[in-house]
């Protein structure tokens, strides 16, 4: 953050000042004590000598106070580790050789016991400052005792004793002001970055992290991975229970999530009932694992008024996705993470949910000159998502069945490749329809209907057209709204008129539709949807297709519900 940064500066370059300016004391002593030959001859006296020394430390100050942007990260720290405790011992060891050197040189420098004390202190505060007291007030005394021994009694045991104190004072005063200044500024990092109703981090601070994270993962070139979980049909739990037991979930939410997740990750609320986990080196693998501890913790949790909710009980929904492996760029990261999240919510909830990309899968076998145009196609349909966010798990889910059930069928492998892209890029041409249309959950208007909803299987078959590689599949898109009895739209085209590929597409876009949570209905159960499917045989649907599509349909049923998804997917017991 910006205002750390600043800060951090103005502490380093203060500490740096100290560090030159006891750096410079101590040469100055040095010189004194060993008078140097090249300052101090017949021609240069002893004052001279300290004025030029003198001169050249502030020099050398000056300039790396000019070059103070390049300081690295010397700032207070909470605990100083080995290194920094050996770096205050060092310093103290050489003040107690030279103040020792400059004694037996009849001279008395027992002032610069002042050095190691405030080092110790500006660096590492009262306790350390106070125990480099200590350290200096013995060296100080055990220096009169051994004088005692040789030479009777001390003549400056009186001064020594004011100095201990002087030295004493000094470690209580900076020590005290650096360990408030610390504690203080704790305080305040904890007020600005975490939320108070979970004690998580907030959104704004989770940024920081992943900003962070993300930086450090591609320059060690090591896995980054991203969870992002929703609380589910909180709104209905607020709704039915009020705000204050909504909050009091969320509350023991984040504490759940504080309890199970390891030291190293970071947990924040990422919005209202949502939640973000940056887990820096875990791969997707051991981020579901760190997801269904959170999962498994939550629902097993009895929270109050629970019966009221679909299931009778809380639960959470979770999207993961990792760096490189799912995306190359931060953006790309969090999309996705939420694109996992609403793929584990849209269907049956209560699951976590890696991501997965059947379209990425599609690409990955196209020569590369051709993907580039994909991905074009890809960024348009993440328009529409943007737009009208069923179609976001809609287009994948569908492309999965068609996978199941064009196998099923036999399909030759082209024919089957141009379902499976045909039905993953269906819905296209709603990128022309306005998002008020495609989220309305009233009924629409007649000119709603028919000069847009309509209208889309032609958008999207114009679309798909402009891209060669991708031209035989505009039928798929062009007449997937057909019905086998002609009542259909856009064309009204009636039985083997619709192209095969385009009658498999029609009831698998329909059994989705019928499964899916939908802003004006929840999903229809499995047997409800399967009556409605044998329903329409011979009116919406190819009746021989449908006879087909019911010996498959349990395994796409599964696939479904996230139950026979390879080792990615992991449903709710
Ligand atoms: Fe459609």
């Amino acid at each position: 953050m910006k205002w750390e940064k600043e800060r951090n500066k103005k502490v380093s370059e203060y500490i740096l000042i100290f560090h030159l300016t006891a750096l410079t004391l101590v040469v100055m002593a040095l010189f004194g004590i060993f008078k140097v030959p090249f300052i101090y001859n017949k021609v240069m006296d002893n004052y001279l000598a300290i004025n030029v020394i003198i001169f050249s430390s502030f020099a050398l100050c000056g300039i790396a106070y000019t070059r103070r942007d390049n300081l690295s990260s010397m700032t207070l720290k909470e605990n100083p580790g080995i290194s920094g405790l050996i770096v205050t011992f060092i310093v103290f060891a050489l003040t107690v050789s030279i103040v020792v050197f400059a004694e037996l040189n009849g001279r008395s420098l027992k002032i610069l016991y002042l050095i190691p004390v405030i080092y110790a202190s500006v660096n590492h505060g009262k306790k350390y400052g106070i125990i480099y007291c200590c350290f200096c007030s013995v060296a100080i005394f055990a220096w009169n005792l051994l004088y005692d021994s040789w030479e009777g009694p001390s003549k400056t045991f009186e001064v020594d004793l004011i100095l201990t104190m002087i030295i004493f004072m000094t470690a209580w005063l900076v020590g005290g002001f650096i360990d408030i200044e610390r504690v203080t500024l704790k305080k305040l990092e904890e007020l600005a970055n975490k939320d108070e109703l979970t004690g998580l981090w907030n959104k704004r601070y989770f940024y920081h992290v992943l900003n962070k994270a993300f930086d450090k993962a591609e320059e060690q070139k090591k896995e980054l991975s991203l969870i992002i979980a929703d609380i589910d049909n909180f709104k209905i739990y607020n709704d039915t229970l009020g705000h204050i037991k909504g909050d009091e979930v969320l509350k023991i939410a984040g504490e759940i999530i504080k309890k199970v997740i390891p030291k190293e990750v970071t947990a924040a609320r990422y919005g209202g009932e949502e939640f973000a986990i940056i887990l820096p080196g875990y791969n997707s693998q051991q981020a579901l694992e760190v997801a269904e501890k959170i999962r498994k913790n939550i629902e097993s949790y009895s929270f109050d008024g629970k019966e009221y909710l679909p299931g009778k009980k809380l639960t959470l929904s979770i999207g993961i996705a990792t760096y490189p492996f799912h995306a190359k760029t931060l953006k790309e990261l969090i999309v996705r993470t939420d694109d996992a999240l609403f793929s584990a919510k849209s269907v049956t909830k209560n699951r976590s949910k890696i991501y997965y990309s059947v379209f990425d899968e599609i690409c990955a076998s196209f020569k590369f000159s051709d993907r580039d145009l994909a991905n074009m196609l890809k960024t348009l349909l993440s328009v529409i998502h943007a737009k009208d966010r069923y179609t976001r798990g809609h287009s994948e889910r569908v492309t999965e069945y068609t996978r199941i059930f064009g196998q099923y069928l036999n399909l030759p492998k082209k024919e089957q490749e141009i379902l499976e892209i045909g039905a993953f890029l269906h819905d296209i041409g709603k990128i022309e329809i306005q998002r008020e249309i495609l989220n309305k959950t009233s009924p629409l208007k007649d000119e709603e209907y028919i000069y847009t909803i309509r209208q889309h299987p032609i958008w999207g078959a114009e679309i798909i057209e402009q891209v060669a590689v991708l031209s035989d599949c505009s039928p798929v898109v062009l007449y997937h709204h057909e019905n086998f009895d002609g009542s259909g739209y856009p064309y009204g085209l009636k039985g083997n008129q619709i192209p095969y590929s385009a009658r498999i597409l029609r009831i698998i876009d329909s059994f989705d539709a019928m499964m899916s949570n939908r802003p004006y209905r929840n999903a229809l159960s499995y047997e409800e949807c399967l009556k409605e499917l044998q329903l329409g045989a011979g009116t919406f649907y190819d009746p021989e297709l449908i006879e087909a599509f019911m010996n498959v349909v349990d395994s796409i049923y599964y696939l479904h519900r996230g139950e026979a998804t390879k080792d990615i997917d992991v449903e709710a017991s």
